[in-house]
């Protein structure tokens, strides 16, 4: 698929303030820090169209772009980080499950995984919850250029094999860098591949 046009439509705090549209849509998700956003840039190849930053907690808010004016893609605060007040947290957290297991038009959720740490029980009880809820998702390993190819390898085997313990099936996977702009033809090709079974399904 090629980007023909990327824009920003909106940020929402809450579940109930995010466009209604029938359109198909992808959304991003993982720990903070994980690298939703940057991907995001990677993959339109817009760089600033999500807001990056080294410190974790920054996207804050339900962010939606409209891709080719056909898609959506759902940028999503990350869980996990431990400098937002509780009360905070779990007002996020309860709207980003709304969001995750009320989108009519959510296609698949990337879960983003950082390459370079042991599976964390944050991640790996959220995709069970996931698997509970029936919600579509996907993998994606990030970060991957800072680690060597063989141990890409090594940690995304590892994951697989702690949660073949509980899963019969792994989800689709994909290995990516922003930097180094890796993943990028897989994961748009995979969206393209969505986005028809969406359109065939009615
Ligand atoms: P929150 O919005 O805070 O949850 O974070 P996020 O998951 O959106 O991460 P973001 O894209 O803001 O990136 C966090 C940090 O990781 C930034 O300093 C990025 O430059 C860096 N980063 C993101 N992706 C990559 C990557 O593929 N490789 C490297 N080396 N750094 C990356
Ligand atoms: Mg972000």
């Amino acid at each position: 698929m090629i980007i023909k046009s990327a824009k920003f439509i909106t940020s929402s705090a809450k579940f109930s303030q995010c466009p209604a549209v029938k359109a198909p849509e992808f959304a991003f998700i993982g720990r903070s820090n994980v690298g939703k956003s940057s991907l995001i840039n990677m993959v339109t190849g817009i760089p600033g169209l999500a807001k990056v930053s080294s410190t974790p907690g920054k996207t804050q808010t339900i962010n939606h772009f409209l891709i080719n004016d056909e898609w959506y893609i759902a940028d999503l605060p990350g869980y996990g980080y431990a400098k937002v007040s509780a009360k905070l947290r779990t007002k996020w957290s309860l709207e980003v499950e709304h969001y995750i297991i009320k989108r009519d038009n959510l296609v698949c959720l990337f879960v983003l995984i950082d390459s370079r740490i042991s599976p964390q029980e944050s991640d790996t009880r959220f995709m069970e919850m996931l698997g509970l809820k029936q919600v579509p998702f996907a993998r994606i390993f990030t970060k991957t250029d800072k680690l060597k190819p063989g141990e890409v390898k090594k940690a995304v085997q590892k994951y697989d094999e702690l949660m073949l313990d509980t899963w019969e099936e792994l989800p689709v996977t994909f290995i990516s860098s922003s930097t180094r702009k890796t993943g990028k033809e897989e994961l748009l090709n995979f969206i393209e591949q969505s986005i028809n079974i969406f359109k065939k399904s009615g």
